[in-house]
């Protein structure tokens, strides 16, 4: 396995690797790589013959009083599992290698990237936008793939790809989860033991608007009253939102249908914690 710093060395090395008949895949993470983001690489190598993860906190998408400081760092970890998934090349740049001096360009995907998340973190979306658009202009990726829990990012991705006509699939991988239902995030590293245990509520929430849906209550209206009620009685007190979308336009539907998503994003402790189920 091959590490790269530098935008250049990279570029140069897969100029030698990948040729017109082996298909590149990218993972992009921040690193401390967990379960979720084995499950993203085990599937990039699947379905590709050459693959790349990035390793990138990025500065960009984190708010100025968002945990850019603290988010967990665990390269010598995340380079093993790589290394033991079969990674081709792993690319870990500096942020000055990303955002040299001088660097003022940013990605705005308009209308989708203000709601939910967007309304909690002004600009995060700009900035995750940004980065990945760098690193598929760095990587030339045929295929990239994200982890189904950031729902509202990868709708993101998938308007810019469409309308800058970029030539990368985007692939969405299922949430990986704890035993008791609870999303693997790297900011679950920040929960003390009796937050953890509160954090279980999030899936419980979710589930009990997922049952409730099934047995025949389609008002959107209805279906979130119950998820509040269920997150508040598990404990989780502190709520960003609870809202039912459609998946393209991240706008509620009037009645909820299959393939609607339940979407919360919770504070719990330290943790902004986000997690959603497909109805
Ligand atoms: O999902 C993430 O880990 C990040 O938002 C991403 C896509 C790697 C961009 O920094």
């Amino acid at each position: 396995m091959e590490k790269k710093a530098t935008i250049r060395s990279t570029r140069e090395w897969l100029a030698s690797k990948s040729r017109a008949d082996r298909r590149v895949g990218l993972v992009p993470t921040m690193g401390a790589l967990h379960e979720g983001h084995r499950a993203l690489i085990r599937a990039c190598r699947q379905k590709s013959d050459v693959a790349v993860v990035s390793i990138f906190v990025n500065p960009a998408q984190f708010g100025p009083s968002e945990d850019y400081a603290r988010y967990p760092s665990t390269l010598e970890k995340d380079l093993e599992l790589c290394r033991a998934e079969g990674v081709d090349l792993v690319f870990a740049p500096e942020a000055q290698e990303m955002y040299p001096k001088g660097f003022t360009t940013k990605v705005r995907v308009e209308g989708l990237s203000e709601k939910l998340c967007g309304a909690f973190r002004p600009g995060h979306f700009d900035g995750v936008a940004t980065v990945v658009l760098k690193l598929f202009e760095i990587v030339s990726p045929d295929l990239a793939l994200f982890g189904e829990k950031d729902f509202q990012q990868f709708v993101i991705l998938q308007r810019m790809v469409k309308d800058l006509n970029l030539q990368v699939a985007l692939e969405a991988i299922e949430t990986v989860r704890e035993k008791d239902g609870l999303a693997l995030s790297s900011r679950n590293a920040y929960l003390i033991p009796r937050e953890r245990q509160l954090a279980a509520g999030i899936f419980l929430g979710l589930q009990a608007g997922r049952v409730c849906f099934e047995r025949g209550t389609k008002d959107p209206d209805v279906l979130v009253a119950i998820v509040r009620k269920a997150l508040l009685e598990s404990g989780i007190e502190t709520l960003d939102y609870v809202t039912l979308i459609e998946p393209e336009t991240l706008e509620t539907p009037n009645q909820a249908y299959p393939g609607c998503r339940m979407m919360v994003a919770a504070r719990v402790g330290r943790a902004r914690l986000i997690d959603n189920v497909r109805l």
